[in-house]
């Protein structure tokens, strides 16, 4: 077992009402990144977006997960399907970003794959006589569908998303969550460590502090609800007030009721699916540790059904993504300084809030996972 993981399984072995933040050692050492890796991100579902962000035949988004370039687009069929982004010629990998083809062309000598990853043709082959195209395709990877989210996985034992996600299902579909259009998608990188970033959206205790400037105002600790999390999931609620009118039930919006009107959810899918849910809104993060020191970020949002059919629809997305924005640039400083102070010789971790619930929760899956190979 590495230090970090025993450091790790003392830390998780306490109870949440004497609980502490994880040690340093877990956000700062290469050997408890790859047990990450190989024990997490190779084993579990990972988000590669929203379905209907890949709409029509021939899109296409990639994702590295642990190591492993992916595509997933929209067959000639409307299906949804990953594979992998590697060339069966030499190994270049094929397509970047996000897009749309109508054959994924290889960079490198043009051998050329349908969207079922059979390939198509390659240039000047027929000499070689052990060379058969119909031998040659792009291995399938596992891609589900669940509200609207595309999942990948590695692992071909790991159970459905929809049976591992099924309390989500309990807890927030009157939401309608599936229905929600994305308007907007980005990726960036921060210098910091993947679950220092998790856990900053894992709690809004720090929403009245490092959000002063944007958000702060509308929530109120007193009004945070933080209950134990799940196998899969971690989550809590806060009410929003109505200074900003898209966080509330649209008046069109007759199914939800009382509270429900103005309750946010903060939902932390394991490992790294992190959504904001607001009956008028919706914004998310995909996180993939880039090194210990640097988190890839995938980062998206959009209205629910009813503010998309709204006149004012327009003026709603651009008002939230201006929001959104500076909530982040909020965000990238406070978990930027805390991997900084990580990495610093005087780290010690402090004590959790009551509304930290969900960040012991995440320590003990992260645990559970890790040890299993250490
Ligand atoms: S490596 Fe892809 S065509 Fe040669
Ligand atoms: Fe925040």
């Amino acid at each position: 077992m590495n230090k970090a993981v025993r450091e790790l399984a003392a830390n998780v072995a306490v109870r949440f009402e004497e609980a502490r933040a994880m040690p340093p050692s877990v956000y700062t050492s290469d050997e408890f990144l790859k047990s990450e890796l190989d024990h997490i991100f190779a084993q579990d579902w990972f988000c590669a977006g929203r379905a209907d962000a890949l709409s029509k035949a021939g899109d296409y988004t990639t994702l590295e997960l642990a190591n492993q370039p992916i595509i997933v687009l929209r067959d000639g069929s409307g299906d949804l399907r990953a594979m992998s982004n590697v060339c069966r010629h030499r190994m270049s990998t094929l397509l970047e970003g996000r897009g749309n083809a109508k054959s994924i062309v290889c960079p490198y000598h043009a051998w050329t794959y349908n969207l079922d990853g059979s390939l198509r043709g390659a240039p000047a082959m027929t000499q070689n006589e052990g060379f058969c195209k119909g031998d040659y395709a792009l291995p399938d990877i596992r891609c589900e569908e669940w509200q609207g989210w595309i999942f990948v996985s590695l692992n071909p034992d790991a159970p459905a998303v929809a049976t591992q996600l099924k309390s989500v299902e309990d807890l927030v579909g009157d939401y309608n969550m599936g229905a929600y259009t994305e308007t907007f998608y980005e990726t960036h990188l921060w210098d910091t460590n993947w679950k220092v970033l998790a856990e900053n959206f894992m709690e809004s205790y720090h929403l009245p502090v490092c959000h002063a400037g944007t958000i702060g105002g509308l929530s109120k600790l007193e009004e945070m609800i933080c209950p134990p999390g799940e196998a899969a999931f971690n989550y809590h609620t806060i009410l929003k007030d109505d200074t900003l009118k898209i966080a509330l039930a649209h008046p069109s919006n007759t199914t939800l009721e009382g509270d429900r009107r103005r309750m946010t959810y903060l939902l932390a899918i394991y490992p790294s699916l992190l959504i904001t849910l607001t009956p008028g809104y919706f914004w998310y993060l995909c996180l993939h540790p880039n090194g210990v020191g640097q988190v890839q970020i995938g980062f998206g949002g959009g209205m629910s059904p009813d503010y998309v059919n709204d006149p004012d629809a327009q003026k709603h997305f651009a008002a939230l993504k201006t929001l959104l924005d500076d909530v982040n640039i909020e965000d990238r400083g406070c978990t930027e300084k805390v991997y900084k102070g990580l990495c610093s010789g005087h780290a010690e971790p402090g004590h959790l809030s009551h509304l930290e619930r969900p960040n012991y929760d995440f320590a003990q899956y992260i645990y559970g996972k890790v040890r299993s190979g250490a």
